[in-house]
């Protein structure tokens, strides 16, 4: 059980402005039924401030508290105020929310972003830089490239399961997680999400785990008399035999396969897991 704020629980159980605007001026949309749950934000204008906001959505609790509660912060603003609003305000002024359910303040967020992109004609880009390349990264939740970077970037996020706490990216078959890795590294490291790399093919997953094997792993093992010799890759699993000095030790069994696989991991893909034959 999610351990909610009172706050959580108030717009939860009486949410505020419910329903449908209908002859709103901006109306932005997150999320998809597919993936499990969407918002429909609509928004009145009156000159440049948002004189009324309502919201549609279809989720749990922490989705309609969410929804709710942004529709609280933007009314009265102007449209350059509740453009700087980002999903940590609406789970900050919520009084937090659990981890796991941080990406329904996210979905807030970007139903308000997708709606005031409308207002300033598509150019909402231009006014908080966010580079345009958006690729989708997760095929599971559509989640775009543009999305997790954001997420990292207003939120901190460190670590593969906190972008899936954000975005529900990698919360399914996993396949993407690679690539959320690669999107954390490039990010961390300071550089342009043109550098974050393109997922390998199979081919050239194979070929880059043997070279890896062969140029890193197999140097550092003949230091201590061992070797590793690799019999399979199918997919992420590879398997592998070790050789020399590494034979019959089974507790050095157990810290080559960890050694070989976070190498591996480190190197080519974070899903990657080792099998020793
Ligand atoms: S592609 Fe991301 S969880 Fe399936």
């Amino acid at each position: 059980m999610w351990d909610y704020s009172e706050k959580v629980l108030d717009h939860y159980r009486n949410p505020r402005n419910v329903g449908k605007i209908d002859n709103a001026d901006l109306i932005g949309e997150a999320g998809s039924l597919a993936c499990g749950d969407s918002l429909k934000l609509y928004l009145k204008l009156d000159g440049n401030k948002i004189a009324d906001a309502k919201f549609q959505t279809f989720g749990c609790g922490s989705a309609v508290a969410s929804s709710s509660i942004l529709t609280e912060m933007i009314i009265g603003k102007t449209l350059d105020e509740a453009k700087k609003i980002t999903n940590k305000d609406i789970a900050e002024e919520l009084g937090g929310l659990p981890q796991e359910k941080m990406h329904c303040s996210v979905m807030g967020h970007e139903a308000l972003e997708d709606a005031l992109k409308k207002y300033y004609g598509g150019k909402y880009e231009e006014n908080t830089p966010v580079e345009t390349s958006d690729k989708i990264v997760c095929t599971c939740f559509n989640v775009t490239e543009n999305q997790i970077w954001e997420a990292i970037k207003i939120n901190n996020l460190k670590t593969v399961e906190e972008v899936t706490n954000y975005t529900k990216a990698g919360g399914a078959c996993g396949r993407c997680k690679g690539l959320i890795k690669d999107i954390i590294d490039t990010y961390y490291k300071g550089l342009n999400k043109a550098e974050i790399k393109e997922p390998l093919t199979a081919t050239q997953k194979i070929l880059k785990i043997s070279k890896v094997i062969e140029q890193q792993i197999s140097p550092e093992l003949q230091k201590d008399g061992g070797d590793i010799e690799l019999i399979d890759i199918d997919g992420n699993k590879v398997k592998v035999k070790l050789t020399g000095m590494c034979q019959g030790c089974k507790n050095a069994q157990m810290t080559l396969k960890s050694f070989v696989e976070s190498i591996l991991r480190d190197k080519v893909d974070t899903n990657i897991e080792v099998e020793q034959v």
